[in-house]
This record gives structure tokens, C-alpha cells and sequence, in this order.
């Protein structure tokens, strides 16, 4: 049976350690704060937004949310993250994604000022992973490293196999584990013989947005798994990528959901809004 990551807890730890520095940075005078952009009724949106609300609390950020309705323009859109990124009570910016289809979403993750680039998504900072030169962390890919080091998984050598080749997770997840000396392979949905590459992996980052896609005989034998998906099943239950029930009971250790990758996602969010307050505050 499989040891549980549990992301809820190692967030907990993050928060604290954050809401530390928030404090010292009120101490100092400012009152740093991250503004949270919601575009139209996308109903898990709704719950991200609110969830990164609390975030806010909890840590001591102010929260500033801007409701838009779903007919909004890339035009207004722009006015607003422009009206953003000059404000200097906001530190953080974030456009929950995905937005409506009349606006193009690269269009406004550009405009967003690198400096207060939360969620890590323009250009300039994807570079910066890139190169291994940066002040914001993508947030998922790196509450999935700050798990592996809680859990006591040492990356350095390992074959890391991710699942998803996405912009948000995938690919700056394959990075972050390169940093730290993983041997890694992206699979995704044109990878031959996709089983085959994950019975390779000694970790293995399941990031397919399908519930119940990775199974028991996907998995190496004390394997250490992490499941990244967030999905509904017929039952309208939260469920992750992988099948839990099958699966923990090859792998070594497992991430649930649940409880699992969901709120370090959000924790190091919080971290990096510290990141942007303590930058625009030196
Ligand atoms: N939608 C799903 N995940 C994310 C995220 O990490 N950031 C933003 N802005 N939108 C998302």
C-alpha cells in the first residue's frame, strides 16, 4: 500500500510560512494585495477564484475581484489589466483561465506586466523557467516539486515521466524537473505505446485532464505517483488522471484527490504573490 502525499497539509506549511512574511511585510508598511480577474460563469472557475480568495485571507493578502460578464471584449479586458498593472495596490495579477472564446488568451497573458505575472504565464517568465533564472514559479508544476521534497523523493537521477504537454503544467513541469536533475520524458497524446514509456518512470506526473486514465498496470512497482488531474466523473465526484484505488496499490507513494496537488497549486500562488509584493516593495 502506497504512502499519501498529503498536499492539503505541505500547503498548510507553505501558508504559514508565507502569512509570516506578509506580516513582516505589514509590519513595514504595505498592504500587499493580488486582484483575481473572472471573465463570464465558467462554474469551476467560480470555485478557483473563490478558493484563491480565501488563499488570500488566510495569508493576509488583500483580494480584489473583478467579475466580468461573459460578453466582456479583448478590448475591456486589456483596458483592465492595463488599469491593473498600474495600480500599485496590486501586486498579483491573475485572469483565471480559460476565458470566452471571443477573447484570445495569449493576447492578455502578454499584457499582464511580468513583474506582477502570478500564475508565471507571459512570455518573459516562461523564458526564465526556461533558463532556470526566475523569481515566479509555475505554480502547479512547482507545488508538485515542493510535494516530491515534503515526501522526501529525491528527483536527482530519477526518470520522471509526465503525462500532458500542456503550456500550464506539462511543459514547465518537465523543466522544473530537469532543474533538479530528473532524466525526463513528456508523453502526450501522440506518444506510442504510452504504457510502455510509463512502466518506465520512477516518478510518474499524471497531467491528462481524463479521470481514471492511468491504471495499475501503467505503473512500475514502487513508483511514486502524482496525479495532477482535476476531473468530474459521471457521479459528479472530483476525481483525478489516475485510478486510485488500483494504483496505490503498486506505487510507493501517491498523491489523492482530493487533497493532493489542488491546494499546493494554490499555496505556491501565494507564494509567488509574496514574491511580486516583496519585489514592488524593496
Ligand atoms: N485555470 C486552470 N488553472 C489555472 C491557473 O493555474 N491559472 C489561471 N489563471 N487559470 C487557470
Amino acid at each position: 500500500m502506497a504512502a499519501i502525499i498529503n498536499g492539503k497539509e505541505i500547503a498548510a506549511n507553505v501558508k504559514a510560512e508565507v502569512r509570516a512574511e506578509v506580516e513582516a511585510l505589514k509590519a513595514k508598511g504595505a498592504n500587499p494585495g493580488l486582484a483575481v480577474v473572472l471573465v463570464g460563469n465558467n462554474p469551476a472557475s467560480r470555485v478557483y477564484v473563490s478558493n484563491k480568495e480565501k488563499d488570500c485571507a488566510e495569508v493576509g493578502f488583500a483580494s480584489y475581484e473583478y467579475a466580468l460578464p461573459e460578453e466582456t471584449t479583448e478590448e475591456e479586458l486589456l483596458e483592465l489589466v492595463a488599469k491593473l498593472n498600474a495600480d500599485p495596490k496590486i501586486n498579483g495579477i491573475l485572469v483565471q483561465l480559460p476565458l470566452p472564446k471571443q477573447i484570445c488568451e495569449q493576447t492578455i497573458l502578454h499584457a499582464i506586466s511580468p513583474s506582477k505575472d502570478v500564475d508565471a504565464f507571459h512570455p518573459e517568465n516562461v523564458g526564465r523557467i526556461m533558463i532556470g533564472d526566475y523569481s515566479f514559479l509555475p505554480c502547479t508544476p512547482a507545488g508538485v516539486i515542493e510535494m516530491l521534497d515534503a515526501a522526501g523523493v529525491d528527483i536527482n537521477g530519477k526518470h520522471c515521466v509526465v503525462i500532458g504537454r500542456s503550456n500550464i503544467v506539462g511543459k514547465p513541469m518537465g523543466m522544473l524537473l530537469l532543474h533538479r536533475n530528473g532524466t525526463v520524458t513528456i508523453c502526450h497524446s501522440r506518444t506510442k505505446d504510452l504504457a510502455e514509456q510509463t512502466r518506465q518512470a520512477d516518478i510518474l506526473i499524471a497531467a491528462v485532464g481524463k479521470a481514471d486514465f492511468v491504471t495499475a498496470d501503467m505503473v512500475k512497482p514502487g513508483a511514486v505517483v502524482i496525479d495532477v488531474g482535476m476531473n468530474r466523473n459521471a457521479e459528479g465526484k472530483l476525481v483525478g488522471d489516475v485510478c486510485y484505488d488500483e494504483v496505490e496499490k503498486v506505487a510507493s507513494a501517491i498523491t489523492p484527490v482530493p487533497g493532493g496537488v489542488g491546494p499546493m497549486t494554490r499555496a505556491i500562488l501565494m507564494r509567488n504573490t509574496l514574491t511580486a509584493a516583496k519585489m514592488q516593495n524593496p
